[in-house]
């Protein structure tokens, strides 16, 4: 199933929402526009606004309220991108040039300030003192992720710990914190937004594990993104991680630096894809997956759960 399928319910709002993207970034500075404007067309999967709506059904929901966390969120989003792509010096973003490719780092860094300036825009429509206290955690935590990401780097003596805090931080907050404020926003009682802060949470770090997967089996065509660029860039994810046991295939994987040529690298992964490093990668996205969906059986029953269920599925076994 196709994943606008699984909320074909909310069509409206989701196209409602759309239009209001372009409507936040709309800016008397050209440049500042067409930056924000250019990452937006490029597409992208809305899972974050996705995840608002859906969760404020849980409440009173009102679309004219809820579509403003949903847009802060979605824009949150794309700011960290903007940012993500500068420190990892990344060339491509949803299948376009990224930011700083098409412009220069310095655009980058205020287009990334600009859109998420907006989304605190949006964010003043909603009177609850606790959501805006929920989102600055989330986002001091997200810059403590990235931050870590950068210091880390090319670090091989890495344990589990560090990389599930680093995923936690910089993706499964967002995540988890869009559920919840959707919930916070519609008015919903504190146990149903709790149990769907655990839910993201336990969605957005199998998602992200699914990502770091895929940046070893997946082609670029699929991701949009080069592939492969993890490692290269020293950035030791969980399949890395795993396939260090095996001393041998650690001092291979130790030697990479940037400078490690295209052949060698190519090496290196067909090494670590003949170990078991991808399919225990992908039993500890399917345990938080498994949460996630333990989590929704708390939740009471409607269709805005089985949405809920088929997007964390499909989330699970993602192929872009
Ligand atoms: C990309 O997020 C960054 C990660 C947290 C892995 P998405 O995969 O949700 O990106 P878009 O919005 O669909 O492009
Ligand atoms: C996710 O980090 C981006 C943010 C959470 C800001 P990555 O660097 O792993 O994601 P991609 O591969 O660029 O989408
Ligand atoms: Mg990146
Ligand atoms: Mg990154």
């Amino acid at each position: 199933m196709k994943l606008n399928r699984m909320y074909s319910f909310l069509k409206t709002d989701i196209d409602e929402i759309e239009k209001e993207l372009e409507v936040a970034i709309e800016s008397e500075s050209k440049l500042l526009q067409e930056a924000s404007l250019h990452l937006l067309q490029a597409g992208g999967k809305r899972i974050r606004p996705v995840f608002v709506l859906l969760s404020a059904k849980f409440g009173q929901y009102d679309i004219n309220i809820v579509k403003n966390v949903a847009v802060a969120l979605e824009l949150m989003h794309m700011a960290s991108l903007v940012h993500d792509d500068v420190i990892d010096d990344a060339e491509l973003r949803r299948g376009k040039p990224t930011i700083k490719a098409q412009w220069d780092n310095r655009i980058a860094m205020y287009t990334g300030d600009y859109i998420f300036a907006r989304a605190l825009e949006y964010m003043t429509h909603i009177k609850v003192p606790e959501a805006h206290k929920i989102l600055s955690h989330t986002l001091v935590e997200l810059c403590k992720g990235e931050i870590a990401q950068i210091e880390d780097k090319y670090r091989f003596d890495q344990n589990l710990r560090n990389y599930l805090l680093r995923i936690k931080r910089k993706t499964a907050l967002l995540i988890a914190v869009s559920c919840q404020l959707g919930a916070i926003a519609s008015g919903a009682p504190e146990e149903i937004h709790r149990r769907l802060y655990r839910f993201g949470y336990n969605v957005g770090m199998s998602f992200q594990i699914t990502d770091d997967i895929l940046d070893l089996t997946a082609s670029e065509e699929e991701l949009g993104k080069p592939a492969g660029s993890d490692l290269w860039q020293g950035n030791i994810t969980l399949p890395i991680l795993y396939a260090m046991e095996s001393p041998d295939l650690k001092s291979k994987i130790e030697k990479v630096t940037e400078y490690t040529t295209p052949d060698e690298m190519k090496e290196v992964i067909t090494s670590i894809l003949a170990t078991d490093a991808i399919e225990r990668s992908h039993d500890l996205s399917r345990m938080y997956l498994d949460k996630a969906l333990k989590d929704l059986d708390q939740l009471p029953y409607n269709r805005v759960k089985k949405s809920l269920k088929n997007i964390a599925n499909f989330i699970g076994k993602r192929k872009y």
